[in-house]
């Protein structure tokens, strides 16, 4: 049994006194009190352990009146430490009060299974540099199914993209507040993931405002690909205005982005994919497509551009080997999938920056598709119970566009 003392500061009936306790942490009883200050009341005070700290103070002749509970409101301690650890207490109890409930998430229920289950699991606590997101939407990848911290907590809650409401924010969470829609690209961390009803996002992740007016859904599916595409376009902004760029995948998520915000940029795109696909990725902008199954594909892209195309960006794995023949001599080759390739011919090939900032250009990409200046594509939009369907589609590589999934 630890003995504790606790100094207040007694505010009754507006006058003013101070007041020491000691007492034992089991809370039975006070075994001494003083009081110090004016005016000459009589006090006496019961410490006692309800679950957390309660300090009482009793007037004479009258029912207990609590001065400090977790020593809050009407009394202040000045012994700092044990204030600490009341009000520690107390909050852990408060949030554990509102926050111990549970949610439905996809998750991997322990450490090295691959298998992922539809589970109930308490909703995440946030720390302060935290938002707890209502999660509306999930934007569904080939990597969800693998990106996993190490220090991952099970059962836990995999994805990483979503978009939804702002329910909590953390003390020391400045520039969101609860209400505020948001899409996000939530830092792969111990707690889990955006499969759920709810995510806990730290503030410094990639946060987008969602504009008035732009449905969740579609939002959710913006966040990952144009992170990527914008990332990779930006290391090849010394590709001028009238430059080529062909896209080596271009009808799956982030390739029909990419098509969009190339043209934007005054290039010329080619781009390839399954001939089924080839009118859909023409609609986006392309003036050229190819099919990769077609062995002269490579030959079509250097009747496009005879003396090759400034740049590549090869978005499905292995297909930056295949598309080096098709960049000029002392062009670019951006590899999404981080495939390792051999440079030729002075070409430059790099793997797509991953500590690139494009917080600002992903936000104004937001508005374009809130404004329909940009056509985010999904294939399906899939009830989360059915999320299990929506991955197993994505790692087909046969999407087209992006899959998400809605929560009600
Ligand atoms: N580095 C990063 O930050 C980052 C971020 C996100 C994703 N990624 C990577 O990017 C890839 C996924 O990109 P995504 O989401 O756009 O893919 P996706 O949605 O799976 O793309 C599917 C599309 O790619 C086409 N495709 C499949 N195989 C192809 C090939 N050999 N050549 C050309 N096109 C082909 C398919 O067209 P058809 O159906 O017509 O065949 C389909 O329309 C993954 O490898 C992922 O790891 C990287």
């Amino acid at each position: 049994m630890a003995k504790f003392t606790a100094t207040l500061v007694a505010r009754h009936s507006d006058k003013l006194a101070s007041v020491v306790a000691e007492g034992t942490d089991n809370g039975a009883q006070a075994i001494q009190w003083t009081n110090k200050g004016k005016p000459n009341q009589e006090w006496n005070l019961e410490a006692t352990s309800a679950g957390y700290y309660v300090v009482r103070a009793i007037h004479s002749g009258k029912a207990p009146s609590v001065l400090g509970e977790g020593l809050q409101d009407g009394a202040e301690a000045v012994q700092r430490d044990y204030v600490n650890k009341l009000n520690q207490e107390a909050n852990d109890k408060r949030q554990s009060r509102e926050h111990v409930r549970n949610m439905r998430a996809f998750a991997k229920l322990e450490s090295g299974v691959d298998s992922i289950e539809l589970a109930e699991v308490a909703v995440p606590q946030i720390d302060d540099d935290e938002l707890l997101v209502r999660v509306k939407a999930v934007g569904v990848g080939i990597h969800d199914s693998y990106f996993l911290p190490g220090d991952a907590k099970y059962p836990f809650p995999i994805g990483i993209e979503a978009a939804g409401v702002v329910e909590q924010v953390g003390s020391r969470v400045s520039g969101h507040r609860p209400g505020d829609r948001i899409a996000f690209v939530s830092s792969m961390q111990p707690k889990g993931g955006t499969w759920a009803e709810y995510a806990a996002v730290k503030a410094g992740s990639l946060i987008v405002p969602v504009p008035t007016g732009l449905d969740f859904v579609e939002a959710a599916a913006v966040p990952v690909a144009g992170n990527t595409v914008l990332r990779a376009l930006k290391a090849l902004e010394a590709v001028p205005a009238g430059g080529s760029l062909f896209i080596a995948g271009g009808s799956g998520a982030i390739g029909t982005l990419a098509i969009q915000v190339a043209r934007t940029r005054g290039w010329r795109v080619g781009a390839s994919a399954s001939e089924r696909n080839h009118d859909h990725m023409l609609s986006l902008g392309a003036e050229a497509v190819v099919d990769y199954h077609d062995p002269t594909w490579r030959e079509q892209v250097r009747q496009w551009m005879p003396g090759g195309v400034d740049a590549v960006m090869a978005v499905q794995p292995h297909t930056s080997k295949d598309s080096l023949s098709v960049v000029r001599d002392g062009g670019k080759l951006i590899t999404i999938s981080g495939d390792v390739v051999a440079p030729e011919r002075n070409v430059h090939v790099e793997v797509v920056p991953h500590e690139t900032d494009v917080r600002g250009e992903l936000t104004q990409l937001m508005m374009e598709v809130a404004q329909n200046e940009k056509r985010v594509e999904i294939e399906r939009v899939y009830p989360f119970e059915e999320a299990q369907a929506a991955l197993a589609k994505v790692q087909t590589r046969h999407a087209r566009g992006k899959l998400v999934l809605r929560l009600e």
